[in-house]
């Protein structure tokens, strides 16, 4: 039997816990890269902790990640760990950078240096298209970043290829939209926004304060879109592919749906801020998954609607306990 060996890089993210799950059910040894911290960040893996092997290892340290793949020895990399979050991305622009950008590289040239026959998945982003240049987006819209993390994530994206195309590396790019789940980080639109219906339902706040109601995304589910990663790599040649629904709602529309099902009356609660206007918007968002569709025979499950609705309640239920 062939061996199935997985290292995630970002396994205690929202993508990389998802994807530890999918591939232990598949029979893989998982080993996860996470870097040393004064508390520990495992919540999303706890509940696999005696499943999987921890190695420690950081994007900004290239010597740290030729010994983590050394001491793993992975049929496949899927690298997952990135600074994620737009709005950081101007706080920290030169950080983003090292971690969005040249870690990709890092990771590459550690694969060439220690078994170049290693599979490669990149974590890209609909982020790439920013100021989009067609209405839907598929894997031929040029790209126009409007955020640091944007422009760090094209340049991961492009890094990818080249080394394909140099190195004839099994190296792709997944072009993921949106995704969430109740494993979110607490500071995206659908996690904030789940996360502080439950809060006023609960009684514990009155409002919840947001940004941009208009801006427009394609947003599916975190656990539909790890299957896409690992069937990308499970293709006969590396290609890269869209990830999304092919469906783009309003941040109002999302708001809208998370407070009905709380039975409760959105404009009541939400305040306008604008300390969460960015200094350039990414007004809308909408993937064309036909290519996933057709060659990987991939389609998300989950509707946007379920999707929300189980946020809510899944915090309900968080903050109940
Ligand atoms: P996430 O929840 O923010 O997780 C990011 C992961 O990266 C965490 O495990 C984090 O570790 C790790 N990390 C950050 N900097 C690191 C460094 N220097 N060295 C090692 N690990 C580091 O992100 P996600 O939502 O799961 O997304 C996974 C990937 O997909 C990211 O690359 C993201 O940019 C990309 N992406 C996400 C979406 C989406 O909608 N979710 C869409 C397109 C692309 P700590 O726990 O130590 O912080
Ligand atoms: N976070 C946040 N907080 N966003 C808000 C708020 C708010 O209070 N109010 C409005 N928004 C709007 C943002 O302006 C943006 O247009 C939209 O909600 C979505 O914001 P996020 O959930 O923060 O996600 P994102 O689209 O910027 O980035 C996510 O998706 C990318 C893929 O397109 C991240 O997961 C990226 O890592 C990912 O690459």
């Amino acid at each position: 039997m062939d061996r199935k060996v997985a290292f995630i890089t970002g396994i205690t993210g929202q993508d990389g816990s998802y994807l530890a799950e999918l591939l232990l059910s598949k029979g893989y040894k998982v080993f996860g890269m996470v870097r040393r911290a004064s508390v520990d960040k495992y919540e999303r893996i706890s509940h696999i902790m005696d499943k999987i092997e921890l190695i420690q290892g950081d994007l900004l340290d290239q010597y740290s990640l030729i010994s983590a793949l050394k001491k793993a020895q992975p049929t496949e990399v899927y690298n997952l760990a990135a600074q994620s979050f737009v709005p950081t991305s101007w706080a920290q622009p030169v950080l983003t950078s090292e971690f969005t950008a040249i870690g990709v590289t890092r990771m590459l040239e550690s694969i060439r240096l220690v078994d170049p026959k290693i599979r490669f998945y990149q974590a890209s982003s609909s982020e790439m298209y920013g100021k989009v240049l067609e209405v839907p987006q598929s894997e031929a819209t040029p790209f126009y970043p409007r955020s640091p993390y944007g422009v760090a994530k094209a340049y991961g994206h492009y890094i990818t290829v080249n080394y394909r195309e140099s190195y004839n590396l099994f190296a792709v790019s997944g072009i993921l939209f949106n995704h969430e789940s109740p494993r979110r980080g607490l500071e995206f639109v659908t996690r904030k926004v789940t996360d502080g219906v439950a809060r006023i339902k609960l009684g514990l706040s009155k409002e919840l304060r947001l940004g941009n109601l208009d801006a427009q995304r394609d947003w599916g589910f975190a656990g539909d879109y790890v299957e896409a990663m690992w069937l990308m790599l499970q293709q006969d040649t590396p290609d890269d592919y869209v990830i999304a629904t092919g469906e783009t709602r309003t941040v109002k529309e999302l708001v809208q749906i998370a407070f009905d099902h709380a039975g409760m009356d959105w404009e009541k609660h939400v305040k306008l801020d604008p300390a969460f206007i960015r200094p350039a918007e990414v007004d809308l968002l909408i993937g064309d998954p036909a290519k996933a569709k057709n060659k990987l025979g991939w389609a998300p499950k989950v509707s946007f609607e379920q999707m929300i609705r189980m946020m809510v309640d899944s915090d309900v239920a968080r903050l109940s306990a």
